[in-house]
């Protein structure tokens, strides 16, 4: 067991977590991670309304007795969709955990707290970290520019990211972007971190409910092949390098605008990709982390795996160097 104050203070057996995942964090997949040990978190937007976010809350407690949580994604939108109504489900159903990102936490967290519910915030700056501990948040999820999906704009790798807002964080902080086995637990650890976010290593599991071609298409991946779109619009997303992505990329260093890609990244095509098994049909999100995933396992051998080789790590392998040097 490795026990560290995010796992007190989230009450979960692991320092390990399944962040939001739009199109991916269903209640399969979520229950699965909370039935290992690990927390889970459903993703509210993935459910087309609030209504069909409560059906999906209640379809998770039916395969798990497991403590999971729900991401509620704030991000800019043309057409935003019902936020107040997304948090009301969550405080309604009873979940006592909550991950945000996306935007200030600060409007969401009276509801949240008042309802007993932890909040873990998950950002890619120290300021924005250092913002969210003074707005009272309950743990921190700091994401380096390995990660996939929104990396920010200040390209801060995880190996100075997470020390650097280790510094500066008291509350319970785990390390998100690039993980994905035992060794990077055990980095993020010696970082400071108090646990690990990940996403591509779940999305490549038995229980993610995607595509077995995309599975097989993130194993075949190594870590060059991903593609950070929309950065002259100062809104980069890190996602599958495909014949889309990198057609985006040339249209928007061309000086192309949003509107010029608009049909290129709509939502619809990526979650096509998803169910259908076409990995050049859209815009999916992928991690670099994917040049270190070789297999598609499930989750609780996975999670299993991880901890018990991190310990491995951490009691054989450190210990022997350190009586190597002091011999
Ligand atoms: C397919 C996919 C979809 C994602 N969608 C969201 C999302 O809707 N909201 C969010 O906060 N993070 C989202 N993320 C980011 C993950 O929660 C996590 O922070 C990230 O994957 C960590 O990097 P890693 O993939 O290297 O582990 C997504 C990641 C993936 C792989």
């Amino acid at each position: 067991m490795i026990s560290t104050a995010f796992t007190e203070t989230f009450g979960v057996r692991h320092p390990i977590v399944q962040g939001g995942m739009q199109w991916v964090g269903r209640a399969e997949l979520v229950a699965a991670v909370a039935n290992a040990g690990a927390l889970g978190f459903i993703t509210a937007l993935t459910q087309p309304t609030p209504a069909d976010l409560a059906n999906e809350i209640a379809r998770c407690r039916d395969l798990t007795d497991q403590p999971f949580g729900v991401n509620l994604t704030i991000l800019p939108s043309i057409t935003p969709p019902p936020y107040d109504e997304y948090r009301q489900v969550i405080v309604d159903s009873g979940v006592k955990i909550v991950e945000t990102a996306g935007s200030n936490p600060g409007p969401h967290l009276p509801m949240f707290h008042d309802a007993g519910i932890k909040v873990l915030h998950k950002c890619t700056t120290v300021r924005h970290a250092v913002k969210a501990q003074d707005l009272g948040v309950d743990g921190i999820s700091i994401d380096g520019f390995e990660c996939a999906g929104h990396p920010g704009e200040d390209d801060v790798a995880g190996l100075v990211l997470i020390p650097a807002a280790a510094e500066k964080i008291s509350i319970p902080m785990i390390a998100s972007g690039g993980f994905a086995d035992a060794r990077g637990l055990v980095a993020a650890l010696a970082l400071g971190a108090d646990g690990i976010n990940m996403g591509t290593r779940f999305m490549c599991t038995v229980e993610s409910p995607i595509h077995q071609n995309i599975k097989e298409a993130i194993v075949a991946a190594d870590e060059t092949q991903t593609e950070l779109i929309f950065r002259p619009l100062r809104n980069t997303a890190r996602v599958a390098s495909n014949t889309v992505s990198r057609e985006v990329v040339d249209i928007l260093s061309r000086g192309g605008q949003f509107e010029d890609v608009r049909e290129l990244v709509a939502g619809a095509r990526g979650r096509t990709v998803y169910e259908k098994g076409d990995p050049d049909a859209g815009i999916w999100t992928v991690g670099t982390s994917q040049g270190l995933i070789h297999d598609i396992p499930t989750v609780d051998d996975m999670v299993q795996r991880m901890v018990s080789e991190a310990e491995d790590i951490i009691g054989a392998r450190l210990r022997s160097m350190t009586e190597r040097v002091s011999v």
